[in-house]
């Protein structure tokens, strides 16, 4: 039976539509370039910690590798069709470091600078807002040889890939995004050995993350800078932590976790230091930064704006046989609550409290969600992907969102990830996440139904 609340739930959320954000609001669809682009070897790129970390057996499922992707080096053109048909008007990208870099530092590969100059003329001539990532995941493998995130030189080869990017696109391109969720690809990458390049243990973790915090700021820095009018941001992946139980244990459990997976970077950028947790000793050791005054300075910066990217919230209990962080998550499916593919709860209250916590902390300008989506098991049948999860996940979390903007958060803009179906890092082509079903045998494009249902959604703005 629906009970009264549901129905009203419903019917508000069925009023919503794109104009309910007013008229400013930006809606836009998020891909990746190591994802998404292919062509790995082409044109004098150089191999990424992806195109290594794949070949290592037993690393991506499926032995899957992002040597084609989704084509979309080939493709670019389709693909934008395709995000002008859906009715979006901003389309975020990141820049391949080995396309423009191939050695990560050194010599710039002429070609690489030409594909993204072709790809943002694109976007222009059809009136799609270009917003550039710098750094998604994807480092020049000669610089991890290096060390990679770990090396004090980090600094030194990430100034000089913004500088390039921003000298090159400076003119055209006037939205920039930092780095993608520095906690991703440093606790993924560098702690648990998830991702590329596969690094493990508190001796890597530790240093990728005070350079990544270094470098945000820094190349934050370089762009205003160099690029007159720039609209300067970062992103920030952000979970809710909720503790399973009331017992304190589990609560102090929920809280070293969400110094971990919420704070570790928006705080030394708004100019905190890293935070201060009673009992992590984990974070002792870059609390040492903290006291030295100039690394506070160095890693803060007046970004523009944030952009966050939430995608579920995580349930956390004591646990004294996790190292360093005593606690382990209580999946979805074990407190049999509703969840993607991933296996990531879908709980779109817990969005709207994430995007409020944010802007509750102060000094966050405006808040852009730079990504937001979810994976199903979709099935192409008689050429429809009928994705009526994911258009109720879209519905849910749009509506969070509208809540949370009503309560005075300065939110401006939604981009959906992701466009197409793509490389999902250790999960290979196993994940859909895509607006659009990808074919990965005829690079076939089929639009979703949830695709359709967002293209009607921004129609009635
Ligand atoms: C990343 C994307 C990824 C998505 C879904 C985000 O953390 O920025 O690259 O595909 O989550 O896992």
């Amino acid at each position: 039976m629906v009970t009264f609340v549901q129905t009203f739930h419903l019917s508000y959320q069925q009023k919503i539509n794109a104009r309910s954000f007013g008229p400013d609001f930006l809606w836009g669809v998020a891909i990746a370039a190591a994802q998404n682009e292919g062509a790995y070897n082409v044109d004098g790129r150089g191999l990424s910690i992806w195109d290594t970390f794949s070949r290592r057996s037993g690393k991506i499922k499926g032995g899957a590798k992002p040597t084609e992707a989704c084509d979309f080096y080939y493709r670019y053109k389709d693909d934008l069709m395709l995000v002008k048909a859906l009715g979006f008007t901003v389309f975020r990208f990141s820049i391949s470091w080995s396309r423009i870099l191939p050695e990560g530092m050194g010599r710039v590969n002429k070609e690489g600078i030409a594909f993204y100059h072709k790809l943002i003329d694109e976007c222009l001539q059809l009136g799609l807002v270009p917003y550039v990532t710098l750094y998604h995941w994807d480092l020049p493998h000669e610089l991890q040889k290096n060390g990679g995130w770990t090396s004090h030189q980090m600094l030194k080869w990430f100034t000089r890939f913004v500088t390039v990017c921003s000298e090159e696109y400076g003119n055209n391109v006037k939205n920039w995004i930092i780095l993608n969720e520095p906690m991703g690809f440093t606790s993924l990458g560098y702690m648990l050995g998830m991702h590329a390049p596969g690094k493990t243990g508190l001796g890597n973790f530790l240093p990728a993350v005070h350079n990544a915090a270094l470098c945000q700021a820094e190349g934050g820095r370089i762009v205003r800078a160099l690029v007159g009018k720039a609209n300067i941001g970062t992103t920030f992946s952000c979970s809710e932590v909720i503790p399973y139980t009331q017992k304190e244990d589990d609560i102090l459990a929920a809280k070293r976790a969400d110094a971990l997976l919420n704070r570790l970077f928006i705080e030394p950028a708004l100019g905190r230091g890293y935070p201060q947790e009673e009992n992590f000793p984990f974070l002792e050791k870059l609390h040492l930064y903290n006291k030295a005054w100039k690394y506070t300075e160095r890693m803060k910066f007046n970004f523009d704006f944030i952009g966050l990217q939430n995608y579920f919230p995580i349930t956390v209990k004591y646990n004294a046989l996790i190292p360093y962080l005593h606690a382990s998550e209580v999946k979805a499916a074990t407190r049999k609550v509703p969840h993607t593919a991933m296996g990531w709860e879908i709980n779109a209250d817990s969005f709207q409290r994430m995007i409020k916590r944010f802007w509750l902390y102060g000094g966050v300008k405006e808040i852009i969600v730079s990504e937001n989506g979810a994976a199903f098991k979709d099935e192409l049948v008689n050429g429809v992907v009928d994705d009526t999860q994911r258009i109720d996940y879209f519905q849910q979390y749009i509506a969070a969102m509208l809540r949370a903007k009503k309560e005075g958060v300065n939110v401006n803009g939604y981009l959906a990830w992701t466009l197409t179906d793509n490389f999902e890092w250790s999960e290979g082509y196993a994940a859909r996440f895509g607006l659009i079903y990808l074919d990965y045998k005829t690079q076939l494009r089929t639009i979703k139904n949830s695709g359709y249902w967002f293209r009607d959604f921004l129609r009635q703005a």
